[in-house]
This record gives C-alpha cells, sequence and structure tokens, in this order.
C-alpha cells in the first residue's frame, strides 16, 4: 500500500486528546485525510486547524449516530476512544459498568459493522487501542481491564471473521502513557509519549500488505508496575 497518497482516509476516534490526537497528526503528516470524532469541540477544532486533512467530527459515541459519522472510503479505522472509571468492583455501579463497556466494546464494534463494507473494498485496518490492563488484570480497575479483555476477544473473533474478505486487525496494547487519563503515582517522565504510542499505531496501518500485526505491546523503556 502505498501510504503517501492523499486518498486514503481514516477514522480516528478519540481524537481530541493525547494518543488518538496523535495517530490523526502522524496520519496527516503521511498524507492521509482522517476523521477526527471526539465530543472535545474546541479541541478537534484546533487539530482540525492543524492540517487540511483532518476533518473533525464532534460526536458523542454513547448516544450519536455511529454511522453519519462515517466517509464513504475508510481505509483505516482506529478505536482510540476510552474511559476508565476510577475504582473497583466494590465502588462500580451497573451504570458505570455499563458505561466502560459500551464506549471501550461496543461502540468500537459499531463503528466497524458500518464501516466493514468499505473496509473490505479497501482490504483496510482496523486497530483497536488495548491496554495492558488487556491481558492481565490488576485489583486497581477491575471493571476498565474486563473491557479490554473484552476488546481483545473482539479483535481476535473479529480477525478471524474478516480473514476472507481481506480486512486486518490489530490491537496495540500501550503500557503507561502520559496522557489525562493516566493518574499513577509515578514520576511522569517514565511514562510513554502518545507520539510513541501513535507510531505503533501507524506501523500496524501501515504494514506491508501481506502482513497483519496482530498484537502490539507499547512498553515504557523502564518498566513500571502498571
Ligand atoms: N494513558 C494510558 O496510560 C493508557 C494506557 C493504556 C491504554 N490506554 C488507552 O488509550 C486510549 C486513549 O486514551 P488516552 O490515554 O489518550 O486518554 P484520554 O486523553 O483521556 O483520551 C480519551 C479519548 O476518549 C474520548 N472519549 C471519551 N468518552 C467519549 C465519548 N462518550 N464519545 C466520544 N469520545 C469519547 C475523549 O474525547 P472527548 O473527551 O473529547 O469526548 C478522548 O479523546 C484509550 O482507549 C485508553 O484506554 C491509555
Amino acid at each position: 500500500m502505498d501510504t503517501q497518497r492523499s486518498s486514503f482516509t481514516a477514522v480516528v476516534t478519540g481524537a481530541s486528546s493525547a494518543i488518538g490526537q496523535q495517530v490523526a497528526l502522524q496520519l496527516a503528516e503521511r498524507g492521509w485525510r482522517v476523521i477526527a470524532i471526539g465530543r472535545d469541540q474546541e479541541a478537534l477544532a484546533e487539530l482540525g486547524r492543524s492540517s487540511a486533512l483532518i476533518t473533525p467530527r464532534a460526536a458523542d459515541l454513547l448516544t450519536d449516530d455511529l454511522a453519519a459519522l462515517l466517509p464513504a472510503r475508510v481505509d483505516a479505522l482506529v478505536h482510540a476512544a476510552g474511559i476508565s472509571p476510577d475504582g473497583g468492583v466494590e465502588r462500580t455501579d451497573a451504570e458505570d459498568w455499563s458505561r466502560v463497556f459500551a464506549l471501550n466494546v461496543t461502540a468500537g464494534a459499531q463503528l466497524v459493522r458500518y464501516a466493514l463494507p468499505s473496509l473490505r473494498r479497501s482490504r483496510g485496518t482496523i486497530v483497536f487501542v488495548n491496554s495492558g490492563a488487556g491481558t492481565a488484570a490488576r485489583p486497581r480497575n477491575t471493571p476498565y481491564a474486563a473491557s479490554k479483555h473484552a476488546l481483545r476477544a473482539l479483535a481476535n473473533g473479529l480477525r478471524g471473521e474478516e480473514e476472507a474478505h481481506g480486512v486486518r486487525v490489530s490491537t496495540v496494547y500501550p503500557g503507561p502513557t502520559d496522557t489525562p487519563m493516566f493518574t499513577g503515582d509515578v514520576d511522569r517522565s517514565d511514562l510513554i509519549r502518545p507520539s510513541s504510542v501513535a507510531a505503533a499505531i501507524l506501523t500496524a496501518i501501515t504494514a506491508s500488505e501481506d502482513v497483519q500485526l496482530t498484537d502490539i505491546h507499547v512498553r515504557p523503556r523502564r518498566e513500571l508496575s502498571w
């Protein structure tokens, strides 16, 4: 795939902040058109001003019409939007459980569902932004870890479903990253930079035609217990 041609179009959720924003910027730098989705209109407008290739689409993935967000052509879909409610099982009510699954898992699955006809035509790539919590649940954020385990299952099942249609599916698992979401008590200079996670996501999207990079783990250079 010649990734420098500007006819390629990516849909990126979570584009109003941190990791998703860096994905949008790096794709635009490589000549991709980007539909940048998030709720924060100001952040999206600023992102849109940084490149003519980026089209901001303000939307709440929990309530808005997801099909209406998609352009006619989709070569890559990156689901980076995510939330991490505070606390474990004891403090998490049913509404919070529903919300974390609805955003982290269901919204990604439904966007994929609506984008599949375009992704099949373009033999495109889906990237789910997972987490270290998607492979190992720790006691501090069980609902988040449960949603990310589900997201991993979604990716692995979908990969098999779409093999015959030429769509490839990647999961990127960032470790602790210097974004508003990460509030752990660590020296923030030890955290991964959002741009480094974005670079790994672009590696999955721009991988050569004969492969799919199924699982990419991005860990800090000096390992942290997160
Ligand atoms: N930071 C870390 O240490 C870390 C580690 C592993 C994995 N991750 C994963 O990386 C991804 C990106 O997170 P981040 O660290 O960049 O966090 P972030 O800065 O908090 O960004 C979260 C993004 O999700 C969007 N979002 C939240 N609720 C939404 C809704 N209802 N509708 C639409 N968009 C919504 C936010 O946009 P609006 O607020 O504008 O809606 C924002 O763009 C997430 O999936 C997260 O689980 C993060």
